[in-house]
């Protein structure tokens, strides 16, 4: 149901992330572990809609809908409180209802949620008129999770510390990508756990960023970034969720230049060379009948933006 038309309404798109490099370092006392990522954007976008409204409300349409919590857990509203609360009482702010149109996988490692609370900051901002900097936006995002700072940005960057702070790193062209998802999601909290438990006899380094994909990166050669990807939650999802390695050898068998798991999983990521080689592994697998779905995406893409304003009043 839209309500454009009706009354002032901010819109935001805002894409997926895989991480092409997941370095997962020892155990911080605060329980967060300390990472070493190098985030990447692709367009599998959500929409995300704010409008005035008597009291706080979150509406979720699309695919796995239902799996979405529509309470006072959802990370978008409660994201859209905080920015009310950091912003005070001007008249301008106050509740809002939020409509979530969802694409990206629920509980797939692409950091749904984390991309529904970067829009719900980036449409609040707008419709109340605020005017937040960036760095501000960035601050808020980092107390509501680890990756939404990323989806503010978009792009391809580097995460550090627990994943929220992030640099850009610099790329060259556009990588198609192949997701495999599958309907029944994983834990991320359960994926570090069972990452703990596998390593519980290792001495875990603190991480470094991957200078070698970097440079792939920095020249856009796709068959070097290929040979350069890396995700230690990879042995986590994969312990949790043996099944996910058929996505794995079925991908690279039918043309994939690599295949790993995304973030903590249950999606299976696919690197290919060209939009044509996407479409191709896509027909491949799903005639080998692998995952729930397949989607074709592209990255880096932009992180989240304001597509759509109605009736909003300029300050
Ligand atoms: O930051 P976010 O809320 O997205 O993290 C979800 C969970 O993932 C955390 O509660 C924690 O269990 C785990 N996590 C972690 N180390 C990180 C990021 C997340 O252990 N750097």
């Amino acid at each position: 149901m839209s309500g454009a038309g009706v009354g002032p309404e901010v819109t935001v798109f805002v894409p997926a992330k895989v991480n092409l490099d997941l370095r997962v370092g020892p155990l911080r006392p605060d329980g967060y572990h300390s990472l070493s990522t190098v985030y990447h954007a692709v367009d599998i976008l959500d929409e995300v809609t704010v409008r005035p409204a008597e009291d706080w409300s979150v509406e979720v349409e699309g695919a796995h809908a239902h799996r979405v919590p529509s309470d006072s857990d959802n990370l978008a509203l409660r994201a859209a409180r905080l920015l009310a609360e950091q912003a005070g009482d001007d008249g301008t702010v106050g509740p809002v209802a939020i409509r979530i149109s969802k694409s990206i996988p629920v509980a797939g490692g692409m950091a749904g949620g984390s991309a529904d609370a970067a829009a719900a900051l980036v449409a609040c901002d707008e419709l109340w008129g605020l005017g937040c900097t960036r760095a501000h936006l960035e601050e808020i995002a980092a107390r509501l999770g680890s990756d939404v700072g990323f989806l503010l940005t978009g792009g391809t960057a580097l995460g550090s510390q627990r994943g929220e702070h992030v640099a850009p790193v610099l790329t060259q062209g556009s990588f198609h990508w192949v997701f495999v998802l599958s309907d029944e999601g994983l834990s991320t909290p359960e994926c570090f756990a069972e990452l703990d438990r596998l390593r519980a006899d290792e001495e875990v380094p603190e991480p470094e960023p991957p200078a070698e994909l970097l440079a792939a990166l920095r020249l856009g050669d796709v068959r070097a970034v290929a040979a350069h990807l890396g995700n230690d939650m990879q042995q986590a999802a994969l312990s949790l969720r043996p099944s996910l390695s058929r996505a794995r050898e079925v991908g690279l068998q039918h043309g994939a230049l690599a295949a790993l798991v995304s973030g903590s999983g249950p999606t299976v990521a696919l690197l290919t060379d060209s939009r044509t080689a996407a479409l191709d592994l896509m027909v491949a697998l799903s005639a080998e009948g692998v995952g729930d779905a397949v989607v074709h995406a592209r990255g880096p893409a932009p992180g989240a933006h304001v597509v759509r304003t109605t009736g909003c009043a300029l300050r």
